[in-house]
């Protein structure tokens, strides 16, 4: 019988030390907790990619026997594995498989797949291919472990489609493995909800199948649904995704494992608003040479906005923002606010290089800086030598004739007739994308009496880049307010992680993350987490609620900001995955007990996951007057945390007033969805 208190684990996903999207965010930064749980017996597959692995990797030896010999065997046959460890926070080890050594196989495990699963693979689809090999691959290394090691129980954890294969082949091979299948998404949500279907309301009517086919995707549909079905424990990583899963896949999921942070990499106590003031500097840097020849507004008046994430038009709710800004415009426009609010789009697109204008504006705000930093430093020596001969140093003494001509000469070249641009890449496509087509159609020009004004950086940041050379977390700091009004999104970390780092954000009630703030605090504007009603409010209205999010957001002073921003830091706890990482423990000891029911004597720790009780919601930041509580549901409420503010007395302006009185957060998780049966 195997050792159920001593498992190994193994977690296999495509974005194993391969970085795509947020699927790569959930293995990293969730590593610190395994490895503290697992140790040495925590393991992740992953694809070996020849470009990334060589700086994220470092080759050792494999130690544990079963490991090796499992290695060795598939080695053996040709296929080309990296065992190492990876170099981020935890350092786990990782078992990294050659793809394209395995090419040879494609054939013969196509048509297996076949065989034994049912499941068509047609010839071009490179990444069906590559599924298919990378799955054959887990779990032909899967099958060895399980044979050379009999004494230990094996947890192995499919993340998302693209690893389903080898869950169908546990499955299919009956490797005396326990597994997990945990979806980030269903394809056929994210196909539908691209398209211009209205999703939420018909969920329950799709002919799946037909769906599929009429996409293309019919034979990667077939590779998740099996995998949700052949697993021991199948999830997802919110609720919305579970009720959409059990829809489109015909399975409800055990359970919902909620995505976190590591926080301890993001936390950066009370420094944190100092950081936001030197990224803003930065940012602004940038912005100075953007905006070259029209910047004609006041820094100190001015706020960055960002959306962020991979380029779903639709689904990440880019249009909603492009249009919503129009509207800010108009509002802001009409109110002669001295407010000016530079928004970002940044998501990666065909782009071939800079744009001329771009790194033209950057070389001449260099130039300049340069310049005035030469001229400043002569000016200091003539006031330090006339100071110093006894004389008191007159202004016009101060710059010589040269000196005047040399700034001259910057501040004309700084003249420019093309408004700033609204992209900083030469697309590939420029008339058919749909970000430009659509500020165009809005009028977002940059015109000098715009009070938004876009910049559409179709490339994900980077601080070697020329432009906005800064690391996308550092940008983040830099910013006001994330912007991200979600059609579709299983999870969406881009709010999440503006929320570890004191940034408030916008997202929707169509998000994972939206619903998670809003099924455990009562109040989630209060602490910088606006919500946008896309499910039952019409798309007009949607957008009008968010035009209006940000429009209030431009009234706030800077106190209030600042006051925002602590209170958004503060929630960083409750994203942790030193909370969040309980709900993956559960689901494998729901997978052991299902896999080795022999190994257990008693039924009675299932009641771990049975818990029905409804927790508490986190209260409303103290120094926000209590809400009247006739008629409220007092079991929502932090009952301690309001009879404090109750004595808080006349607070007039609650956003004026941050009182640091109040208690750690203290939030229960909300009732998880494990059913073992
Ligand atoms: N991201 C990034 N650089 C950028 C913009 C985004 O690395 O310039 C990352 C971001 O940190 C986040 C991920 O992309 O972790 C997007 O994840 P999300 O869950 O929001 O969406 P997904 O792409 O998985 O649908
Ligand atoms: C942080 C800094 C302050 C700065 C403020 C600007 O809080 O610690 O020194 O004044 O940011 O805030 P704002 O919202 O105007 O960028
Ligand atoms: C998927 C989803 C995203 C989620 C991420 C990590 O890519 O689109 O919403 O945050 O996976 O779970």
């Amino acid at each position: 019988m195997r050792d159920v208190n001593q498992p190994l684990l193994f977690e296999t996903s495509w974005e194993v030390a391969n970085k795509v999207g947020g699927i790569y965010t959930v293995i990293k930064t969730k590593v610190p907790v395994t490895v503290q749980e697992y140790g040495d017996r925590y393991h992740l597959t992953g694809p070996w990619n020849r470009y990334s692995a060589p700086v994220e990797v470092e080759e050792i030896e494999p130690e544990i026997p079963a490991i090796k010999a499992a290695i060795d065997a598939i080695t053996a046959q040709g296929i080309q594995v990296l065992y190492g460890r990876w170099l981020i926070d935890g350092a786990p080890r990782v078992i990294l498989f050659d793809i394209e050594s395995a090419t040879y196989k494609l054939d013969e495990w196509k048509g297996d797949l076949w065989r034994v699963a049912g499941i068509p693979s047609p010839p071009h689809d490179t990444e069906t291919n590559d599924s298919i090999l990378f799955g054959y691959l887990n779990a032909w290394f899967l099958g060895e472990v399980a044979k050379h090691d009999t004494e230990h129980a094996i947890i192995a954890q499919f993340h998302e489609w693209q690893a389903g294969v080898g869950a169908v082949l546990c499955n299919k091979r009956k490797i005396d493995v326990a597994t997990i299948f945990t979806t980030h998404a269903t394809l056929l949500g994210r196909y539908l909800c691209a398209g211009n279907v209205d999703f939420y309301n018909n969920l329950k009517h799709f002919n799946v199948d037909e769906e599929a086919g009429k996409r293309g995707i019919y034979h990667r549909y077939c590779i998740e649904r099996a995998a949700a079905h052949c697993v021991d424990v199948f999830t997802t990583v919110s609720n919305i995704t579970a009720y959409e899963a059990e829809y489109l896949l015909r399975r409800k999921p055990d359970g919902v494992l909620p995505n976190g942070l590591n926080v301890v990499k993001f936390s950066a106590m009370h420094e944190f608003q100092n950081l936001h003031q030197v990224a803003k500097e930065r940012i602004n840097h940038f912005v100075r040479g953007h905006f070259y020849g029209h910047y004609n507004f006041e820094l100190e008046n001015t706020l960055y906005f960002f959306t962020a994430g991979r380029y779903e038009y639709r689904n990440k709710g880019i249009d909603m923002y492009i249009e919503a800004l129009a509207r800010l415009n108009g509002r802001l426009k009409a109110c002669n606010s001295p407010i000016t609010v530079v928004a970002f789009i940044i998501t990666p697109a065909k782009v071939n290089s800079f744009t001329v204008e771009t790194l033209k504006g950057q070389a001449l705000i260099k130039q300049l800086e340069d310049t005035v930093e030469e001229v400043s430093a002569r000016v200091g020596k003539r006031i330090f030598d006339m100071a110093a001969r006894g004389k008191e140093p007159q202004i016009e003494d101060l710059l010589t004739e040269q000196d005047r001509v040399l700034l001259k000469r910057r501040v004309f070249s700084l003249k420019r007739d093309s408004l700033p641009p609204i992209v900083t890449h030469n697309m590939v496509n420029d008339s058919e994308d749909p970000v430009l087509g659509q500020l165009r159609a809005v009028h977002l020009f940059n015109n000098d009496d715009d009070r938004v004004k876009v910049v559409f950086h179709p490339e994900f940041l980077n601080a070697n880049n020329p432009v906005i050379g800064l690391d996308y977390e550092e940008f983040i700091r830099g910013t006001h307010l994330g912007v991200f009004p979600s059609y579709y999104e299983p999870w969406g970390y881009t709010p999440a992680e503006c929320t570890v780092m004191g940034v408030p954000s916008i997202t929707t009630n169509l998000s994972g993350f939206g619903c998670f703030m809003e099924d455990n605090i009562v109040n989630p504007q209060d602490y910088g987490i606006y919500i946008v009603d896309r499910r039952l409010k019409s798309a007009e209205e949607s957008m009008d609620q968010l035009a209006t999010f940000m429009f209030d957001f431009c009234q706030k002073t800077r106190r209030q900001r600042i006051n925002q921003r602590n209170r958004t830091e503060r929630l960083s706890d409750i994203l942790d995955w030193k909370r969040m990482g309980i709900e993956y423990m559960k689901a494998r000891q729901c997978a052991l007990r299902r896999c080795y029911p022999d190994s257990f004597d008693d039924a009675s720790s299932f009641a771990a996951y049975d818990n029905d009780d409804e927790p508490p919601k986190l209260s409303r930041p103290q120094s926000i007057p209590g809400t009247p509580l006739i008629g409220a549901d007092l079991s929502t409420y932090d009952l301690a945390a309001l009879s404090i503010s109750a004595e808080l007395p006349g607070v007039k302006n609650q956003e004026d007033e941050d009182h640091d009185l109040r208690p750690p957060i203290n939030l229960k998780m909300k009732t998880p969805l494990m059913t073992p049966t």
